[in-house]
């Protein structure tokens, strides 16, 4: 079985191929590398070409079983102030991608969502069912293509799977393929790189949240366990379980542990064995106290739970960070 993995020269789209392979399915990545590396996509398939070019995707799709959609813009801040860019590539580009995979006769969709869809959620863990009211256009662009989904699957008998992640981090165990983005803004590789000699110090954002230490507590999952959790939503999706639901399905993926900054900030410490540098500054627009996933029905649904903790994120980033500073 054939699988076509878009944004697969990303961070979390080169785990899930490399997962996939493992359990011995065929893999093509597409990617336009506009945010993606060629690095991460060595030693696979690579089509490069855009999710809105209808005429590149035909030969693509006609020759794959089923879509993994990881191709997107993802930086909240950047939605904020160029929206555009979002929806037409978050959207647009997207709903190009699926009009495409209907037409080859594709049946299986399995797309990477965010817990942004859910906004400033009043309850903490969030479960699916928590009102989904994103507070910038990321969000609200993948709420769009959930809902797109849904909305097809009635319709067209198409059956997805939207995995809604929270924090992903950490790097393959291999050292091979890690977290890369331009810039980077997230917090593990940015506190792991200033306890470096030469790294920039960590600009901790707020002390006074209303969270046990004061910083903000967040739910950080391993990019392998993410990775592992697409495969299960492909299977899902071959067993045919899902029918009745109308075939689309959104399940939360996360540990169900928060970390507050400061925890984040000791363990890059315990991993490099060095002192992170930081200064506290001011909150960062935008960004809730307390984001924990309940992950209860990626357990019962799709048999998944998280299998690594925050010191293996932090080891396995440490490790890739190491390895991808000496060879490049
Ligand atoms: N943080 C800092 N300093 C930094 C960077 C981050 O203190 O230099 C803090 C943030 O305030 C936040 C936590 O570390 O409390 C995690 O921040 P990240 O930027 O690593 O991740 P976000 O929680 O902002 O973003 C993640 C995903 C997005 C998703 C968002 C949903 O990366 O794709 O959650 O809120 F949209």
């Amino acid at each position: 079985m054939a699988i076509l993995v878009t944004g697969g020269a990303g961070y979390i789209g080169s785990h899930a191929a490399r997962a996939l392979r493992r359990s011995g399915y065929e893999v093509v990545l597409y990617d336009n590398l506009s945010a993606g590396f060629r690095r991460l996509a060595q030693g696979f398939e690579l089509v490069e070409g855009d999710i809105a070019d209808e005429a590149r995707l035909r030969p693509v799709l006609a020759r794959v079983d089923a879509v993994m959609h990881f191709a997107a813009h993802a930086y909240v801040g950047e939605s904020v102030e160029n929206p555009r860019k979002y929806f037409r590539n978050n959207v647009l580009g997207a709903l190009t991608l699926l009009n495409s995979a209907l037409d080859a006769g594709i049946r299986r969709f399995v797309f990477s969502s965010s817990c942004a869809v859910y906004g400033v959620p009043e309850q903490s863990p969030i479960a699916e069912r928590t009102p989904r009211e994103p507070v910038n256009p990321y969000g609200a662009s993948k709420l769009f293509f959930e809902n797109a989904l849904q909305a097809y699957s009635r319709a067209y008998g198409l059956r997805s799977v939207s995995l809604r992640y929270f924090n992903a981090a950490g790097a393959d165990e291999s050292g091979e393929i890690g977290e890369l983005h331009d810039p980077e803004t997230h917090l593990v590789p940015l506190a792991l790189a200033a306890s470096t000699p030469n790294g920039p110090a960590l600009r901790i954002y707020g002390s006074d949240y209303p969270t046990p230490d004061g910083t903000c507590v967040r739910d950080y999952i391993h990019v392998n366990d993410l990775a592992d959790a697409h495969v299960r939503a492909l299977q899902y999706l071959e067993n045919g379980v899902g029918e009745k639901s109308g075939g689309s399905l959104a399940v939360n993926l996360g540990t169900g542990r928060g970390h507050s900054v400061l925890e984040v900030v000791q363990a890059a410490e315990s991993a490099t064995g060095r002192p992170v540098r930081r200064t506290i500054g001011p909150q960062r627009p935008g960004d809730p106290p307390i984001l924990v996933a309940d992950p209860a029905k990626a357990q019962s649904v799709l048999g998944w739970t998280a299998k690594r903790n925050l010191a293996d994120i932090v080891s396995s980033a440490w490790a890739w960070m190491q390895k991808n500073s000496s060879s490049s």
